[in-house]
């Protein structure tokens, strides 16, 4: 007979039951269906407090917005100050003008600038300037790259093939899409080859930091912009992660190869929900005839100006860039030798401002070599390291902040180590 007595609920438990009542699947974004379930009370610099009292270090960030560190006090003290005068007016007012500089200024080659609250929805501009510059409808994307859960840039693999990767999904949105292998220039130039008067956009994110964070190998970004101009089509990067992470020009700056476009979100707002599209004045200049449209309510609100505003200001001034290098590489290089000591394949691989960490040993420059890692072997590991206080899903991704030191690094490899220990021994 058990007479363990009733379980008792954390409180997570509890305000998960509450939240299925209300909420499908309990979640506000189907990215968070899974990873850890646990809610979070509060969060400071690097780390996640939940209301349960266990404590987390923070190598998610939100999924990469809070680079600077979790509620960084200059940009909520910014947002909060100009909010008491207002939030939205439905009319300009002077800090988009100072936001849209700033991040011109910081990202170097680009001109203008239109702000809106999501990556998905800066996405959907670029590719609708290219289409209206161009007058051709086909994107050449890539394997891997995420733009967004909307229809036409949505996709996944299932049995091999890629289509839709939603019940509900327009597949006829996806018609117009050219999936190619990324990283593979002989490809790119084939399909512009066959279709080079249709192609609208190349878009791609200049590292594939969604799947596995990838480099392009080298002469292939270059090749890309050659063999974009050559074609007439638009090149877009995807700096939705990039953007202000890997330095102030992102990726187009640390490769050193310029796009006509690029969206930009996460980082740049120091956790407030922003996203923009920067560009090529000829370009983004369509917008302000209103031959193209581009609209949003919420686009460049108070909250939002005064938070891109904060946060270019602070990495402008106070650039975070070396120290996260010094983390990330540390982390990294502990990781692989604790791997090492456990005798585990572990793969820690990337930059140190974004890496992967997976199992297996083999040669990776796309999706598709991606996946002869053991990615299903990590996810398990990822759910111990969550239960071991190191917050992180199973996709293998690991983001540093400006807030990430040399408490967080012990403290993570300690626990990476304890929870490793365990799990090989399961
Ligand atoms: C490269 C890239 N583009 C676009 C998006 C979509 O951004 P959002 O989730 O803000 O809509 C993401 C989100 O993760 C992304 O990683």
């Amino acid at each position: 007979m058990d007479n363990a007595g009733p379980q008792l609920l954390t409180q997570s438990d509890e305000l998960r039951k509450r939240a299925l009542r209300r909420t499908p699947g309990g979640v506000h974004s189907n990215v968070r269906l899974s990873g850890s379930q646990d809610f979070i009370k509060c969060a400071r610099g690097a780390w996640l407090y939940s209301v349960d009292g266990q404590d987390y270090v923070d190598y998610l960030l939100g999924q990469g917005p809070n680079f600077l560190g979790h509620a960084p006090k200059h940009i909520v003290d910014a947002v909060f100050t100009a909010c008491r005068d207002g939030v939205i007016f439905g009319g300009q007012h002077e800090l988009e003008v100072r936001a849209a500089e700033l991040v011109c200024d910081a990202v170097g080659w680009a001109d203008m600038i239109r702000f809106s609250m999501t990556g998905t929805e800066a996405v959907q501009a670029a590719l609708r300037l290219a289409r209206a510059a161009t007058g051709r409808t086909k994107i050449i994307r890539f394997e891997g790259h995420y733009h967004g859960w909307l229809d036409n840039v949505l996709m996944s693999q299932r049995d091999g093939k890629w289509g839709t990767a939603s019940s509900g999904q327009l597949a006829r949105h996806l018609e117009d899409s050219i999936l190619l292998p990324w990283n593979d220039a002989a490809r790119l130039a084939d399909a512009l080859d066959e279709h080079g008067d249709e192609v609208a956009a190349v878009i791609m994110e200049p590292i594939m930091i969604n799947a596995g964070v990838i480099e392009p190998l080298p002469g292939y970004l270059e090749a890309a912009r050659r063999l974009a101009s050559e074609y007439g089509a638009v090149l877009i990067f995807d700096e939705v992660i990039s953007g202000f992470r890997l330095g102030l020009g992102g990726g187009a700056g640390r490769y050193g190869v310029t796009p006509d476009l690029a969206t930009y979100g996460k980082a740049i707002a120091g956790g407030f929900p922003v996203a923009a599209l920067v560009g090529r004045a000829d370009l983004m200049d369509r917008f302000g005839t209103g031959e193209v449209n581009h609209s949003g309510t919420f686009n460049s609100s108070v909250m939002a100006t005064a938070a891109v505003t904060a946060t270019l200001t602070s990495l402008v001034e106070d650039p975070p860039y070396d120290r996260i290098a010094e983390h990330g590489n540390a982390l990294m290089a502990g990781l692989r030798e604790i791997g090492a000591a456990h005798e585990v394949p572990l793969r820690v691989s990337g930059l140190p401002q974004a890496f992967h960490v997976s199992f297996g040993d083999a040669k990776v420059t796309d999706y598709r070599s991606l996946q002869q890692l053991d990615l299903a072997r990590y996810e398990t590991l990822a759910s111990s390291l969550v239960e071991h206080g190191i917050w992180v899903t199973g996709r293998g991704v690991w983001y540093v902040s400006a807030s990430h030191g040399q408490r967080e690094l012990e403290t993570a490899l300690t626990r990476f180590d304890k929870a490793l220990t365990e799990w090989v021994a399961q």
